[in-house]
């Protein structure tokens, strides 16, 4: 399900330069300035962990952090009970648009509008629900890692239609 959804929209198609201190990278949804500074977090109700998707190797890495999914998942639950969808949050690193544009914050917020279109477009396409939240993924994308540096900026749930 995962596999599809993320090669319609994030896996790395071709790259760039690497001038501002990391490589750019051409992926079907676009991103201001080819920087991508956005990361697509997984939570699986049933695997009970956090996992980033890769878009180069397009596989899904374990990501070692103190903070419990389940208490993430309980608080997107009361905004909607989607008990077995997998829900999707969108964390961003603002500091690589930043690196390269004035005012970045404005485009970081339009790269996930983007990204979020792109995954309800072809979580259309390939027959699954699918619904953006309206929280950002704040405060807990914040505390995910040690260091500073992550923002939440969205999330939604996707899962299989029922037969
Ligand atoms: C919020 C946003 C702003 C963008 N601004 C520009 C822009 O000012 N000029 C431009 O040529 N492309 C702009 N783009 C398009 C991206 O630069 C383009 O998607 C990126 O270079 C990757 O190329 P690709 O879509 O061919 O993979 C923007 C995209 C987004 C999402």
């Amino acid at each position: 399900m995962l596999s599809k959804l993320t090669w319609l929209t994030c896996q790395v198609q071709g790259t760039g330069g690497d001038e501002l201190g990391f490589t750019l990278s051409h992926r079907p949804c676009p991103s201001a300035g080819a920087i991508h500074p956005i990361h697509l977090l997984v939570i699986d109700p049933q695997a009970g962990r956090w996992l980033r998707y890769d878009p180069v190797t397009h596989g899904l890495d374990e990501v070692i952090t103190q903070l419990e999914p389940s208490g993430v998942l309980a608080e997107m639950h009361s905004v909607v009970p989607a008990t077995s969808a997998t829900l999707l949050i969108l964390a961003a690193e603002p500091g690589k648009t930043a690196a390269k544009y004035e005012a970045a914050e404005s485009l970081v917020w339009r790269d996930a509008g983007v990204l979020l279109g792109f995954l309800a477009v072809a979580a259309e396409a390939i027959g699954l629900n699918y619904c953006p939240l309206g929280v950002t993924g704040e405060p807990w994308v914040g505390r995910l890692l040690d260091q500073p540096g992550l923002a939440g900026v969205g999330a939604a749930f996707v899962g299989a239609r029922p037969d």
